[in-house]
């Protein structure tokens, strides 16, 4: 079965093929990113209006390339929500017209369920096995979920204020580094070189009898420091590595917690900022100690992609009418 997978939720425009949910045929991903960073963050506008330009050649790219035309395509799938307005009209009218000038089944689904499957996007190796806890770590969420089965998500804790990825991104901004700021971090936590200790940050919500997660805190003693000390560079990278070190704790712990709680036999990682390494790495310690099995999908495909979009239709195939269905800004998990 050959599923075509739309995202245009935030500021990238992905199409992409992928067969039985998991092997993907072609997968074309392009981000209005640069456009972005003189502003420090996505302008909702800019973004729709390059997603209005790319989406026909990104479509074509996608299907071109691998020689494929709409007689191979078993399905139209797009994520019509959560995310930008008018970014995810141009996914979702996309696919509409796509269902009805092709006759194909149209398959909406949520942007956070694709990101959970972008972790079946696997050929050669075992699949996650439930029941499972999956965090997902974007720029707009951090939710923690228990996934009995396909379809089953079950919300345990989310964030109270900032996303994970959001405080990254804030927090990046006040260092003086480009949109989107988590890789920037990674990178100059990756300069750090321990020879001073000069700053303390906290802890942020990591303990308390709930799944819940608080960034905004953490953002803002960082923006105090910044405003207290004329920072080097030498500084920047000791908070960026403390900052980095400090999110990534409390995800693993409140994600540890709940994996014990309900003795689930995966952990499943998905969202942009399930593209850090050391994220990645504290987590697979969790996962050696409860020998629980821990996933992470392949660097670019945690950050939005079409194909996570296919493999979730796969999975979860709820078919809609192309004639009602509507991008929802605000979709739940
Ligand atoms: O899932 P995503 O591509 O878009 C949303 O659905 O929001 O996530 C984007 C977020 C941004 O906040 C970005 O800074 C963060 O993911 N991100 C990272 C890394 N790569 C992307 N955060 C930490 N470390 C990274 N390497
Ligand atoms: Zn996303």
């Amino acid at each position: 079965m050959n599923i075509l997978g739309i995202e245009t939720t935030c500021d990238e425009t992905g199409v992409a093929l992928v067969k039985d949910g998991k092997e993907i045929v072609s997968n074309i991903v392009a981000s209005s990113v640069n456009l972005h960073k003189k502003y420090g963050g996505v302008v909702p506008e800019v973004a729709a209006r390059e997603q209005v330009r790319l989406i026909v050649p990104v479509l074509k790219e996608a299907l071109v390339k691998v020689n494929l035309s709409a007689t191979q395509i078993d399905a139209i799938a797009c994520a019509y929500g959560p995310g930008l307005i008018g970014s995810l009209l141009i996914g979702v009218e996309t696919a509409k017209t796509l269902a009805i000038a092709w006759d194909k089944p149209l398959i909406p689904v949520n942007h956070l369920h694709a990101h959970v499957y972008a972790n079946w996007l696997v050929l050669n190796s075992k699949l996650p096995a439930f029941p499972i806890v999956a965090l997902i770590v974007s720029g707009g969420h951090t939710n923690l979920i228990l996934m009995k089965n396909h379809g089953k998500f079950q919300f345990l804790g989310g964030t109270r204020d900032d996303a994970a990825g959001e405080a990254f991104d804030k927090v990046a901004r006040i260092l003086g580094l480009p949109y989107p700021g988590g890789p920037e971090i990674e990178k100059l936590a990756g300069n750090f070189n321990f020879k001073q200790n000069k700053f303390n940050l906290p802890l942020p919500m990591a303990w308390g009898n709930n799944f819940d997660f608080s960034f905004s805190g953490i953002k803002t003693a960082v923006f105090n420091l910044s405003k207290k000390f004329s920072l080097t560079n030498e500084d920047k990278a000791e908070i960026a590595y403390k900052f980095q070190d400090a999110v990534c704790r409390v995800l693993v712990k409140k994600t540890q917690k709940a994996a014990s709680k309900y003795k689930v036999l995966s952990i499943v990682v998905g969202g942009g900022v399930a593209a850090n390494s050391e994220l990645k790495r504290q987590m697979s310690e969790v996962g050696q100690i409860d020998s629980t099995k821990v996933f992470f999908p392949k660097r670019d495909l945690a950050i939005d992609n079409g194909a996570m979009v296919a493999a979730c239709a796969y999975y979860l195939s709820k078919k809609a009418s192309p004639l009602s269905l509507k991008a929802d800004p605000s979709l739940h998990l």
